[in-house]
């Protein structure tokens, strides 16, 4: 079994409780194929600490993440990148040539940062026809070069994802709301990349809408933890019986996000 547990996760922010005993305990059997995750709930109820406190980068007021056993809060950077993936919502400043940010930490990846390995990336995300006119891969975006609307960015930040999630085979792959802001091709051709990756991976995904988590295993609906103190991963049979967001999104009532 592989397995991912929170133990005794206490978290604020100020005097905003996120977080207040909760738990997760996900075990995945090693031979499991897919392992996509799903993760849902309005606004404001903790997603993104969530994904934050599992990939390392917040380290929670109290509790224990043991990522198959590992301590994640004990280990250092490189091992934690060797074992997880992490593309937050807030996509980081992006400066320099498309090339330089795909490859970041990669470079010496050789075949997997081939140019026509990173061009076959783009035009899968939508976003080589951008680049192709301009200076291709040595075009320089960000400040003093060409400037990326929102979905654009996020395209980008998840080629970055995917090639990283290759190089390194993490065990586990974090995703925060990857498709928000895009058109329904983007949407599509990243859902079936994500799912990909989930063939190798235990992926979360944050997700904005239902239809990137067809092929999940278990949901976690976030609008649940204030009556249920375990952070758990449902069947979407389940999670109509447990959830009333659940069946308000499934019948259109209610939004993955404003
Ligand atoms: N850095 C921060 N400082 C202070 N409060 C924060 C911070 N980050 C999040 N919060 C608060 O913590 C709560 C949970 O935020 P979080 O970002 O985890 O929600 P979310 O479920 O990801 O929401 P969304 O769907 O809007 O992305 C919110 O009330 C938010 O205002
Ligand atoms: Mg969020």
């Amino acid at each position: 079994m592989y397995s991912i547990q929170i133990q005794n996760l206490n978290h604020s922010y100020d005097s905003i409780e996120v977080f207040n005993n909760n738990f997760l305990n996900l075990e995945i059997p090693k031979n499991q194929a897919n392992k996509l995750y799903g993760i849902i709930g309005p606004s404001g109820t903790g997603k993104t600490t969530l994904l934050s406190i599992l990939g390392g980068q917040l380290n929670p007021k109290t509790g224990t993440v043991l990522i198959d056993k590992v301590n994640i809060y004990k280990v250092g950077d490189k091992t934690r990148r060797d074992i997880i993936s992490v593309q937050m919502q807030t996509a980081t400043a992006l400066r320099g040539t498309l090339r330089e940010n795909l490859v970041f930490g990669i470079i010496s990846d050789e075949k997997l940062c081939s140019d026509k390995n990173l061009i076959d990336i783009l035009k899968k995300v939508g976003l080589w026809s951008l680049f192709e006119p301009k200076d291709g891969l040595n075009t320089l975006i960000g400040e003093g070069g060409v400037n990326l609307s929102g979905g654009q960015r996020q395209r980008l930040n998840f080629a970055g994802l995917y090639l990283r999630a290759k190089h390194y085979k993490p065990s586990l792959i974090l995703i925060d709301e990857p498709t928000s802001s895009l058109d329904e091709i983007s949407e599509l051709a990243i859902t079936q990349m994500i799912d990909e990756l989930s063939q190798k991976s235990v992926t979360f995904v944050v997700a904005h809408r239902l239809k990137t988590l067809d092929q999940a295993v278990g949901i976690l609906d976030t609008s649940l933890i204030s009556t249920y103190p375990e952070l758990k991963f449902y069947t979407k049979d389940d999670l109509m019986t447990v959830s009333q967001y659940y069946r308000d999104l499934q019948a259109g009532k209610a939004q993955l996000e404003e």
